[in-house]
């Protein structure tokens, strides 16, 4: 009777954990086939999270890289060095920067080297290009992209009115800056060929003689206009003219205090005049640059002077 009791309880056991497997077996199906077939997943996906990220957020963003997103490391430059050296780069030393200049701008051994292009020293680019009375350049050197500037004295041929594309543009805009103050400036000359500057020397040293006119007239292949980033301003209050009185206007101050801002210098100071051999001319303009311009306006030195102590 008792062995009876224990088989029939056994029995009832056993039928309970079958139940229960049963239970958990379709339980199991069921979230299986509702991930599957009601929201369109896949229970067996493994999520990455991404670096603050959050699981079944924005999709695919919230995935970690693969490794095809990640750059190895070798193909990121290296910056370091080319940094470091622009920091601490040295600038030459009081010796060489004084050979430097003697060997660019030494007028008093009235010698001239005509290069095939314009001279631009080792390391420097072409808004440094160097033409003036020691570095001349050949009589077939035209530069390219020449543009035609926009605000121009219209009593002057257009053929000399042009300046490099970069220059011509940066030259708009200077002149559109020095409107919007009140002021108008307008272009006389800026790229002048060989043949047009070998024109203009002639006749100044016809009406001056040789001495006078190479204080204020570049000889032909000497003139920083036949590079395309040289030009001469003026304005309606001094009649249009090349004149010295240029300075004091409210023109000229204008450009003399921002041309700087737009990469011009202004190219031929007084200060400046044992070194570039011209005299003071307000009205000539250089471009080099916003960088280069700004030192140079800064340190109140020409051309040659920043060229030496530079590279
Ligand atoms: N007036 C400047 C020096 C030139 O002729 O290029
Ligand atoms: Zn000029």
């Amino acid at each position: 009777m008792e062995k009876d009791i224990k088989k029939d309880k056994q029995k009832k056991i056993k039928r309970g954990v079958i139940i229960f497997c049963i239970v958990v077996a379709l339980a199991v199906s069921f979230g299986f086939f509702y991930d599957i077939f009601i929201e369109g997943g896949n229970p067996l996906q493994i999520i990455s999270v991404g670096e603050g990220g959050a699981a079944g957020g924005e999709g695919p963003a919230n995935l970690a890289p693969t490794s095809d997103d990640v750059v190895a490391s070798e193909d990121i430059p290296d910056l370091t060095d080319d940094l470091a050296g622009d920091v601490e780069d040295p600038a030459n030393t009081p010796e060489e920067t004084a050979q430097n200049l003697s060997d660019i701008s030494d007028t008093t051994k009235n010698e001239t080297v005509y290069y095939d292009t314009p001279f631009i020293p080792e390391g420097g680019d072409e808004t440094v290009q160097l033409v003036n009375k020691v570095c001349g350049v050949s009589k077939n050197y035209k530069p390219a992209n020449l543009q035609l500037t926009k605000y121009r004295a219209t009593d002057r041929a257009e053929a000399n009115q042009y300046m490099v594309d970069y220059a011509a543009n940066a030259m708009d805009a200077m002149i559109e800056a020095a409107m919007a103050e009140g002021y108008t400036v307008l272009v006389t000359t800026a790229y002048r060929s060989y043949n047009f500057q070998s024109t203009l020397y002639n006749n100044y040293v016809a009406k001056d003689g040789q001495a006078a006119a190479d204080k204020y007239s570049a000889r032909p292949g000497t003139s920083e206009h036949q590079t395309g980033l040289a030009a001469d301003l003026t304005s309606a209050t001094v009649n249009y003219k090349l004149t010295k009185d240029f300075g004091s206007t409210q023109e000229g101050q204008w450009l003399d205090a921002h041309a700087h801002e737009y990469g011009f210098i202004l190219r031929y100071t007084s200060a400046g005049e044992p070194i570039t051999g011209y005299m003071y001319e307000p009205w000539h303009f250089r471009y080099v640059g916003v960088e280069n311009a700004t030192y140079i306006h800064e340190k109140g030195i020409t051309l040659e002077e920043f060229i030496a102590e530079r590279y």
